[in-house]
Formats: structure tokens, sequence, C-alpha cells
């Protein structure tokens, strides 16, 4: 009898499923397109003896041995209810619901709640690493009851991905955490692709290099201290070329970039939370921006292009400025997210683990990096307010913010827009100005609100301004 099932067998979904046969877990497989299941198996070579394909709900429910733990990895949104529906009448109190989609945090605390009626954990985990992590080391960051995590972690442990032989799996919290981690990750995801892509921005057009060039310069990056995932895929993805044409593949991609929605709830949850998120924010308003090709081409006839080349007297100081740059980017954007968590955690008694967050996204996901490690160790030292002023980052911040500042002007002087970089530069700063501006703003509030003061003379809140209105 199969130890767990998957329904949807998309693509995360069929590797999934490959990936747990592969660790010797008999898997049941189920897809609405009665054709799927049969095909996974029919290309699973020497695994198809541990998948066992149905055409039937009922089926597929009867081939896993009980309390089942059930996987959907089906389009987030109505989809996940109507699956997780159509299997109910097949389920007994006991069963799991396991949600491994990209699902909105809010709809797996209600569907936690709905289920649990009925005697169902509904457990939302978050999965990272795209089709290849899904198939051979994803990081996996679950919701749920803790009776239900123990339950299904030897077979999650067992496909995870490893970071020296420490799985990237772990529960981080009751009912939506795991979704709410997923999201604050994919929200980061945005601030570091968009922040690489403004420096590729300015290696582009203000420096006027080539892609093959620049492949060498983020190779060479990934061998310091933004080694990562997504720096050694820069540096892969800038050296490709079209087999049709010959030319770099990068400079044939039209500059639009999608979006599943899942940045956006990130920002959106930060908001709600009173949480600043600046430069997640920035990421995601730029990738909207980004769609608005047509409006772009249309604006750049009506004011003129910027001149955008920037003129540098030391061209290695400047690139090694920019590497920098980057890391005191990527500073500010995680201690934003990391600081989302906090609160979300707080607001909803979750108890999420930030430490062990960083740890299980030091392999499998999307935004892997040594930094992770880093970050793991600074939550590993004590109670961590703020990653900014942290050690280590205090002082990596103290040795890269004037990287950031040279290269935010130089962009900005130049009309390259840089507005993640520009975001974490203005956090910085905003975070360490010990007197802000927003006594104006106290003043006009009191003025046409009488919304109250407190003095930096005096004691006591509520205080007026002499203001004399006619
Ligand atoms: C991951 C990715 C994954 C995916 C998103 C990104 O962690 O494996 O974040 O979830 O790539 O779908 O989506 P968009 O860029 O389309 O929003």
């Amino acid at each position: 009898m199969a130890e767990i099932g998957v329904v949807g067998l998309g693509v995360m979904g069929a590797n999934l499923a490959l990936n747990m046969a592969e660790k010797g877990h008999g898997v049941a497989l189920f897809d609405r397109a009665d054709e799927k299941a049969g095909t996974v198996v029919g290309s699973a070579g020497t695994l198809a003896p541990m998948l066992e394909p149905a055409v039937a709900q009922r089926d597929f429910v009867a081939a896993i041995r009980a309390p089942r733990p059930v996987i959907l990895l089906v389009p987030a949104g109505a989809a996940v209810d109507a699956a997780a529906d159509a299997l109910l009448p097949f389920l007994s109190p006991g069963d799991i619901i396991i949600d491994a989609g990209n699902s909105n945090f809010r709809d797996t605390r209600r569907r936690s709640q709905v289920y649990a009626a009925k005697g169902i954990d509904f457990l939302g985990i978050g999965v990272s690493g795209g089709e290849d992590g899904a198939r051979n080391g994803p990081s996996i960051m679950s919701g749920g009851q803790p009776e239900s995590w123990q339950r299904i972690a030897p077979i999650m442990n067992d496909i995870a991905a490893k970071f020296e032989g420490e799985p990237c799996a772990a529960r981080v919290g009751p009912e939506g955490a795991g979704h709410f981690v997923k999201t604050i990750h994919n929200g980061i995801e945005y601030a570091d692709m968009e922040m690489i892509a403004e420096i590729y921005g300015i290696l582009r057009d203000g420096l006027g290099m080539a892609p093959a060039e620049m492949a060498e310069i983020f190779a060479a990056w990934n061998g310091g201290r933004l080694k990562s995932y997504l720096i050694e895929i820069t540096a892969t993805v800038l050296d490709a070329h079209d087999p049709a044409t010959g030319k770099p593949i990068v400079d044939l991609i039209l500059d639009k970039a999608g979006q599943k929605g899942t940045g956006r709830w990130a920002t959106m949850e930060a908001e709600d939370l009173g949480v600043p998120a600046t430069v997640i924010e920035a990421a995601v308003a730029a990738r909207a921006l980004s769609a608005e090709k047509e409006r772009r081409v249309a604006a750049e006839a009506l004011f003129g292009a910027a001149k955008r080349k920037i003129d540098v007297s030391d061209r290695n100081a400047f690139i090694d400025d920019l590497e920098r740059a980057l890391l005191a980017g990527k500073i500010v954007a995680y201690a934003e997210g990391f600081a989302v968590m906090a609160k979300a955690s707080e607001t909803w008694n979750w108890e999420t683990p930030l430490g062990t967050v960083a740890k299980i996204w030091r392999a499998g996901c999307i935004i892997r990096s040594v930094f992770l490690d880093d970050i793991a160790a600074a939550y590993a030292a004590g109670p961590v307010v703020d990653l900014i002023t942290a050690p280590p980052f205090a002082e990596t911040m103290k040795a890269t913010h004037d990287s950031l500042r040279r290269t935010v002007s130089a962009a900005v002087l130049a009309g390259i827009p840089v507005p993640a970089l520009s975001a974490a530069l203005a956090r910085f700063d905003l975070g360490r100005t010990a007197r802000s501006t927003a006594n104006l703003i106290q003043a006009e509030r009191d003025f046409f609100g009488a919304h109250g003061f407190e003095r930096t003379d005096r004691e006591g809140t509520g205080l007026h301004g002499p203001w004399s209105k006619t």
C-alpha cells in the first residue's frame, strides 16, 4: 500500500511524487485528467513499482495506508477547495490533507478550521525550489498541528534538500504559518531578483557591457559573499545563446516580467502588519511597471531617453562597489522580510522559529545562499530585533553602505532606474537618522486635525501647537 498520495500531477506534483518514490515511499497518484497518473508511472522507469495510479478519488484514497497523508499540488485558489472537497467523502478522521501549492495563508487558515471540524488536519506547506527542487530536494516550510507534522516529517525530511546533511524541512507554526513563510520567501525572492536586475542594468546600460562580460562578473561574485543560487543562475543565463540566431538569449527576451501574486501578497501582509517591507514593495512595483512595455516605449519617445551611460574613472573599483551595494541591499531586504515574519508570528501566536526558517532556506529553495547561513547563525547567537543592526550584519553594513550610496547615486544621475536598491538605501538612511523630519508631519497633523504631539523639551502626550487659524 502507498504511504502517501499526491493529487495534481503537473510539473511540481509529478516531480515530488518521483522524489518520494526514489526515497522508498510508495505513492498513490491522482489527477483530474484521467491519463496523467498513468503517464507519470509510464515515464517513471525503475521507480514505477513505487507508484499506484488511480483514475477515481475513491480508489486513490483506498490505495493509501490509513491514517492517510494526501498532498495537493493544484493551482492556488478555488482548485484547492475543489480538490480537497472531492476527496472528503472518502477520507476518515485522522487523515491529513497537505496543500503544497503557493496558497494564500489566509485561505489556509480558513481551510484548517473548516477541515478540523471534520476531523481532518489541513496542513499548508510551502515548497520552494521549482521543478528541479521538487524532484531532487526542495525546501519545505510546514504549517499545521505538531502531531501532523510529526507524522509526515520522516517523508518530508527524506525528500527535502540537505544543507551539510541537515534536511531543509521544518514546521514553522500552526495553520497558515507555512504558507505565510513561503509568501515572505517569495517576497524576498522578488527583492533579490530585482536588485540583481538593477545591477545588470547598470552594467549593461551604464558601462555598456555585453552579456558574456557580465556573466563573468556574476560568476566571480558567486565565489564570494554573494554566493547564491540566484547569482549563479544569473551568470548562467547571461552566458546562454539562442541556437537559432547565435545571439545571447537574454538580449532577445522581452522585458516584461510576469508575476503570479505571492510577491504582492508579501507586501500586502507587511502593510497590514504595519512592518515596512520597502525593498520588496519596490520590487513588486518594478515588476508591475515592467509589464507596461507599450507605455514605457511611448514615454521614452515623449521625454527622451535618459543618458544611461555612466562615466567611471576606475572601472574595477566601480564594479567592486556594485558587489558591495548588492550585499547591502540584500541585508536590508532580508531584514525587512524577517521582521514581517516576526510580527506575524507575534500577532497570531505562531511561535515561528526564525532561526529555523533561515536554516531551511539554506538549500533547496530559490533564495538559497551562504548569506542565509549567517542569518541562521545570528538567530542562534541570541534574540534578533533587526538584522541590519545585528552582528555580523552591522559590520557588513558599515563596510558596504557607502558603496550602495555611490551605486544608487551614479545610477540615478544617469537615469538608470534602481528602485529596489534606492529603497534599501533610503530604508538604511531613515533607520539610522536620530532626528527625522516626522516632527513636521506631527505639526501638520495637529494643525489640521488636532491630533496632538509629544515635545522634545517636556513630558506629556496629546499636546497642541500655537496655531492661530482664521
Ligand atoms: C519557489 C518559487 C516558486 C515560483 C513562483 C514565482 O520558491 O520555488 O518562488 O514558488 O517560481 O511561482 O512566481 P512569480 O514570479 O510568477 O510570481
